[in-house]
């Protein structure tokens, strides 16, 4: 392996991926793979917190690796390998699951939403421990960097918590990683309403714009987004509506909002979101044609290939942690 810092970064393979994963994410990760040595994974174990569909689990899981693949993360730079493919991960989920307090899962906001704020009677006791598993993924590996939207934040800070608890108990084991996030993307709205973030399990379909979207219903769905009172188009917090479609013009376009506002002055919310379809649409019509060329034995070599990369450094520091809370290897 080589010297250069590592990073670590996992989608869930469950709904549809959207462009708020695309911004937020994944086109960071292109840009860091480069500089970084990389590691993507397709997160099936978090995904069945929430119950699953099995032949719909499998088909998703092969597309998200795809939709990495298409979007740029190249395998010769990256590793891109499917979580339960290196059962260390759920392995050192339990020993963490030993030095985390409730009280800390408790407080996660993303367990909050998903419970129906803590309704803890119906919900999966995996849904609970879900960011036990994801510190796992991470400290495994010796993360430094975890490219991430702004919703993860809070989920690496408990990695890094669990890194400096167990060190502190048992000796320097674990690097401290850190959350890495990009202001322009971090977090995209719902098209349907601005105040929550876009999200794959969102009831409507109204909320986000698909990376699989064609052009007409990108149009569609652009069409039907919610916007401010008022007709001019202004970027300012209390147009948080459309402030979040200026947002996504000027990630898709590489203008700024400032130039944006500027482009549209004396115009309406028609022509801007006649033009936001277009740049959507310019970006996801050649995406699209990528990924559709992408087959299922190709992805499946590179997930395997991938999987037989990483195990040797899982593998490793699982050892480490086993020997050191007392484990006989
Ligand atoms: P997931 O699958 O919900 O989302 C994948 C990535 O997309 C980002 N994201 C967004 N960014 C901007 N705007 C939005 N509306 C938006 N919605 C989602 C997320 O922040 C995330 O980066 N727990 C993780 C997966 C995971 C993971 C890991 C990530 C498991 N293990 C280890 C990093 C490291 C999750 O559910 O992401």
């Amino acid at each position: 392996m080589s010297d250069k810092k590592r990073i670590f970064s996992g989608i869930q393979p469950s709904g549809n991926l959207h462009i708020g994963n695309y911004l937020g994410a994944i086109s960071n990760w292109i840009k860091l793979q480069d500089e970084f040595d990389s590691i993507f994974c397709v997160v099936d174990s978090h995904a069945i917190t929430v119950p699953q569909d099995p032949e719909t689990l499998r088909k998703k899981t092969l597309e998200i690796a795809k939709i990495y693949l298409a979007a740029g993360i190249d395998p010769k730079k990256s590793s891109i390998f499917i979580q339960s493919h290196v059962p260390e991960h759920a392995e050192l989920m339990w020993i963490l699951n030993t030095l985390v307090k409730m009280s800390e899962l408790e407080k996660m906001t993303q367990f909050k939403d998903k419970a129906q704020n803590g309704n803890s009677e119906s919900v999966a006791v995996g849904l609970f421990d879900y960011p036990v598993l994801m510190a796992a993924d991470i400290l495994l590996y010796g993360t430094e960097i975890v490219p991430v939207g702004e919703d993860q934040k809070q989920h690496v800070e408990l990695a890094r918590d669990l890194a400096k608890r167990f060190n502190h108990k048992f000796g320097e084991t674990f690097i401290i990683p850190k959350a890495f996030i990009k202001e322009e993307g971090m977090r995209v709205m719902g098209l349907d309403d601005p105040t929550k973030k876009m999200s794959k399990s969102a009831a409507s379909e109204y909320n986000y714009i698909s990376l699989t979207d064609d052009v007409e219903t990108v149009k569609r769905k652009i069409k039907k987004a919610v916007t401010d009172s008022g007709s001019e188009i202004i970027y300012a917090d209390e147009k948080p509506a459309l402030k979040n479609l200026i947002n996504i013009y000027a990630s898709f376009s590489g203008k700024s909002p400032k130039e944006i506002r500027t482009l549209y002055v004396g115009k309406g919310y028609g022509d801007f979101k006649t033009d936001l379809a277009q740049v959507i649409n310019s970006f996801l019509t050649p995406f699209q044609e990528k990924l559709n060329a992408i087959s299922d034995e190709d992805v499946r070599e590179i997930l395997r290939a991938g999987a037989e990369k990483v195990k040797p450094i899982a593998k490793a520091k699982l050892e480490e942690v086993k020997k050191k809370v007392g484990f006989i290897l």
